[in-house]
């Protein structure tokens, strides 16, 4: 047998066969809607995000969502109490229905287009925004969702009624097989198993579904296994799509080889013209070294995530911008980042600008770009492209990238032309 690629093989679901490559949701617009419409057109499975929805909509068809919520409750912006400040359900709904549904009628060729909606965008009131999100997706002719940061214990009951409850395909992100097994058993009534499961190692980008000072003695590829073989013997073949440093073609080829159904892959993507990060951005990611690389414990949702040393929102002191965003918000109307920054505030009175180091307000840092998470493998992108005369590193076609994965044999990584 000679060595194979990775479009040797095949994600099925049902009659549908696609091209075993999934790029993972990268939340507010990292992974745009051009860039899962391009992964979709090529075969594989594209996701965009529904994190912070209604900013991304602001930007992408200039509604004023954020505008209009930021006006209503400007009378508690200098209130630390932010419980008043609740989402208008409809205009989420409406928000939700553009970005997915323009999305939907722009995608071409034969591959699926899911959203990544975070279970921990809890949003001032977590199961009706979570409800309103999903069933706005579905309304709007979403191809899949797939459930991340979050034990999505009752998510599957949020939209048992709706009419694509089993039509649409349903995932969710586990990084261990006791969450996994939490998962079957709280639903084991809806009769609807997950129709894949994202199984994501600790080298991912984004928020790490391990605690914060045990993440590194975990690996992807026993958990992987760990799932696998339980699922095996409990009889549910449920596809399996492992996450997290999958870096090079033949590191997929080693999980699809081994029962996974697919790959899902993150890092690779963020240096191509169609990732929504600001040019600037892009040359940071290229450029990172390992030693840059850091996991830590700023975001408010408690859960660890891996970003850049580098990255602006690191140490940053802003005052809570609840009443535009608030999207961290609990069920009580709290943030860690309040919390933080009030003390802070409380300890330097005479200051006029603070420093807060052990939270940050993700919400306005995700949204302007000043929050640089990325995949362990990040520092590995500057071999992935060529080094310009001006110092810059040439960006990439997200087709590139895509065409890499899948073709690549024996670890090498294609230099674009
Ligand atoms: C910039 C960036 C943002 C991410 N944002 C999210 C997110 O909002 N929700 C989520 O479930 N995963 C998020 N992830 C995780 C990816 O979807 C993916 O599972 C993971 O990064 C794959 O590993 P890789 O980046 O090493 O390929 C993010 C990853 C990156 C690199």
């Amino acid at each position: 047998m000679g060595m194979r690629c990775v479009n040797d093989f095949r994600l099925r679901f049902g009659k549908r066969e696609l091209v075993p490559i999934v790029c993972g949701g990268m939340g507010v617009d990292i992974s745009t809607a051009e860039l899962a419409l391009e992964v979709a057109r090529l075969g594989g499975v594209g996701h965009i995000s529904d994190a912070m929805v209604p900013t991304v909509s602001d930007r992408r068809f200039r509604t004023r969502f954020v505008k209009e919520k930021a006006k209503l409750y400007k009378y508690n912006v200098a209130n630390t109490d932010k419980s008043a400040v609740q989402f208008n359900l409809e205009r989420l709904a409406e928000a939700t229905h553009m970005h997915v549904g323009r999305t939907m009628e722009a995608k071409r060729g034969d591959g699926m287009i899911f959203v990544n909606c975070m279970e921990k965008l809890t949003m001032n009131a977590p199961r009706e925004t979570l409800r309103v999100r999903l069933t706005a997706a579905l309304d709007a002719g979403i191809d899949g969702i797939t459930l991340s940061a979050g034990l999505h214990l009752g998510s599957f009951a949020q939209i048992e009624d709706h009419p694509r409850f089993r039509d649409a395909k349903l995932g969710i992100i586990v990084s261990s097989l006791r969450a996994l097994q939490l998962f079957l058993r709280k639903n084991a009534r809806l009769d609807r198993l997950p129709d894949y499961i994202v199984v994501e190692g600790p080298l991912a980008g984004g928020h790490l579904g391990f605690a914060a000072d045990d993440w590194d003695k975990h690996d992807l590829r026993t958990i992987f296994t760990e799932i696998a073989r339980y699922l095996q013997a409990e009889g549910l073949a449920i596809p399996l799509i492992p996450a997290g440093g999958i870096f090079t073609g033949s590191d997929a080829v080693s999980y699809l080889e081994n029962g996974a159904a697919a790959v899902q892959v993150a890092t690779r993507f963020t240096v191509t013209k169609e990732c929504g990060l600001p040019a600037d951005v892009k040359q940071e990611y290229f450029r990172a070294a390992e030693s840059e690389v850091v996991v830590n414990m700023i975001s408010p949702t408690g859960y660890p995530m891996r970003m850049l040393a580098g990255s602006p929102a690191i140490g940053a002191g802003i005052r809570p911008n609840c009443e535009a965003y608030g999207y961290l918000l609990d069920s009580s109307g709290n943030c860690a980042y309040i919390t933080a920054y009030n003390r802070e505030v409380a300890s330097h009175p005479a200051d006029t600008k603070i420093s807060v180091m052990d939270k940050t307000c993700l919400c306005t840092h995700m949204r302007n770009f000043d929050c640089w998470t990325c995949g362990h493998y990040v520092y590995r992108l500057k071999d992935t492209s060529r080094l310009l005369p001006d110092g810059s590193y040439l960006i990439l076609s997200a087709e590139h990238v895509f065409r890499d994965y899948q073709y690549s044999v024996d670890h090498k990584v294609a230099l674009p032309a």
